[in-house]
C-alpha cells in the first residue's frame, strides 16, 4: 500500500467517531462491478456497498439523471412541491401493486422509523391504548440504528448500553409461526415488522408458510403486516419486491439501499388500510424526497424493473452457487449456502466459526470485495447487472483467497 493510502487510513482513525472498522484500503473510483483504490489496484465488487449499488458504479443512466438534476434544482424541502420525488412516488405506487401512498426519507432506519410511527398512530386511531400498540419483530432481524429501530432489531449486541430502550416491542423466533401466534395471542400487537430475507442476521429467507402465516395472524388480530425490504427488495431476489415471491400482500413496505443506487434515499410504502393514517404534521424530514436522490431513484426503479435484470439475477445467482459448490467440494468450508436471487449467504462450518472477517481480508488481498453477515457467514450481494466475466473473475479470486486461508 502507498504512503497516501496509509496516511488517509490514519486520518480516518484520528477523525471519525470509531464506530466502523473499515478495511485498510482507500477506494477511489468504480466502473460497473469493478472498483479501484487510490493506488490503482482493481477489485471485483461482490458487496455492492452493502446491497446498495444495484446497477454497479457509474452507471451511465444514473450519472446522466444526477448531472441533469444537478443543473436544475438540488433541494426544496417539503414545504414546496418538485417533480422528481413526485414522479418517484407515483412510480413506486404503480410498481408495488399494493401501495397507495409513499413517504420519502433518506435511509433505511428512517423508513422503518416512519413505519413504526405509522403503526402506532394507526392503532391509536382505532382507540387502542398504549399497552395495545405492541410491535412484533424477530430474533436475528436488523431494522436500523436509531433508538426505535435498534429496539425493533431483536439482537442484543446492537442494543446493549443504550437502555432505556423505547417500550412496546416484542420479539419472537424467525420462521417459527407457532411462536408468533403465541406472541400475538393477547391481541395487543398492532403490527408485525419482518424482513422477507433477513440480511444482517445471516442471509436467512423466511419460509413461505411463515410469511403467509404472519399475514393470516395479522388479519386475525387486526394488525399491520410491515415488510422491511430495505436489503432484499428492489430486484435483489429476482422480483422487484421480495413479497411477490411469497404471494403475500403487505400493508407497509420499507425500502432504501438499492432504491438510490448509491444516492441516500429511503421510502415507506403504505397500502390502503393505513395510507391515510399519518396526516398533516404527523411526521416529516427536511431532506426526504430530495430532488437529486429522487431523480436518480426513478431511473434505478425503471432499470431494476426490467426483465433483463430479472433474468440476470437468476443467471448470476446460479453461477455464484455453482462456484460455491465447487469451492465447497474442494475445501469443505460451508455448512449451508442459502438466500434468494443475488442475496446469497455461505455459512461457514462450525469448526470455521468466526473466520468470516479473516476470509474477507484475504479476499481484499486477492482483489475481491466481499461482505460478511455476522461472524460466520460470507455474504454475496453484488450489483444486479453484474456480468458473466465479473462473476467468473470474482469466483476465481474467492477461490484463491480461500485456498490461502485454508493453507494458513
Ligand atoms: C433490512 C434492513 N433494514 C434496515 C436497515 C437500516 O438501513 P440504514 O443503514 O440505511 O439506516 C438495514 C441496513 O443494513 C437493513 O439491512
Amino acid at each position: 500500500m502507498s504512503t497516501a493510502n496509509d496516511t488517509l487510513c490514519a486520518l480516518a482513525d484520528d477523525y471519525y467517531v470509531p464506530v466502523y472498522r473499515p478495511r485498510r484500503i482507500v477506494l477511489d473510483r468504480g466502473q460497473g462491478s469493478r472498483i479501484f483504490d487510490i493506488d490503482g489496484r482493481e477489485y471485483v465488487d461482490f458487496g455492492g456497498g452493502i446491497a446498495v449499488n444495484a446497477l454497479g458504479h457509474a452507471h451511465p443512466a444514473l450519472v446522466e439523471a444526477l448531472t441533469a438534476q444537478a443543473h436544475r434544482l438540488w433541494h426544496t424541502s417539503n414545504v414546496f412541491v418538485s417533480e422528481p420525488p413526485l414522479r418517484l412516488a407515483q412510480a413506486l405506487v404503480e410498481a408495488s401493486g399494493f401501495a397507495s401512498r409513499v413517504f420519502l426519507c433518506n435511509s433505511g432506519a428512517e423508513a422503518n422509523e416512519a413505519a413504526i410511527k405509522l403503526a402506532r398512530r394507526w392503532a391509536t386511531a382505532q382507540g387502542r391504548d398504549p399497552g395495545q400498540r405492541v410491535i412484533l419483530t424477530f430474533r436475528g432481524s436488523f431494522h436500523g440504528r436509531t433508538l426505535a429501530t435498534v429496539t425493533a432489531t431483536a439482537q442484543p449486541k446492537y442494543q446493549e448500553g443504550f437502555e432505556p430502550l423505547p417500550g412496546g416491542f416484542r420479539y419472537s423466533d424467525f420462521n417459527d409461526l407457532a411462536a408468533a401466534e403465541a406472541a400475538m395471542a393477547a391481541g395487543d400487537v398492532c403490527a408485525v415488522l419482518v424482513e422477507p430475507v433477513q440480511g444482517e442476521g445471516g442471509v436467512m429467507p423466511a419460509t413461505e408458510a411463515f410469511l403467509s402465516g404472519l399475514r393470516a395472524l395479522c388479519d386475525r388480530h387486526g394488525a399491520l403486516l410491515m415488510l422491511d425490504e430495505i436489503q432484499c427488495g428492489m430486484g435483489r431476489t429476482g422480483r422487484l419486491f421480495a413479497f411477490e415471491d411469497y404471494g403475500v400482500t403487505p400493508d407497509v413496505v420499507t425500502l432504501a439501499k438499492a432504491l438510490g443506487g448509491g444516492m441516500p434515499i429511503g421510502a415507506m410504502l403504505a397500502g390502503p388500510r393505513c395510507a391515510e393514517t399519518l396526516q398533516f404534521g404527523a411526521h416529516g424530514t427536511t431532506f426526504g424526497g430530495n430532488p437529486m436522490a429522487a431523480a436518480v431513484a426513478a431511473v434505478v426503479l425503471r432499470e431494476l424493473s426490467s426483465d433483463a435484470i430479472r433474468a440476470n439475477v437468476a443467471r448470476q445467482a446460479e453461477a455464484i452457487r455453482t462456484g460455491l459448490a465447487a469451492i465447497h467440494e474442494e475445501f469443505g468450508l460451508f455448512a449451508d449456502v442459502r438466500g434468494r436471487g443475488l442475496m446469497i449467504g455461505a455459512q461457514l462450518r462450525p469448526e470455521r466459526a468466526g473466520e468470516a472477517a479473516a476470509i474477507l481480508d484475504r479476499c481484499v488481498g486477492q482483489g475481491l470485495l466481499l461482505l460478511q453477515a455476522g461472524p460466520d457467514v460470507l455474504r454475496f450481494v453484488p450489483a444486479l447487472n453484474i456480468g458473466d466475466a465479473d462473476v467468473a473473475e470474482g469466483m476465481q479470486r474467492l477461490h484463491a483467497a480461500l485456498r490461502e486461508h485454508v493453507a494458513a
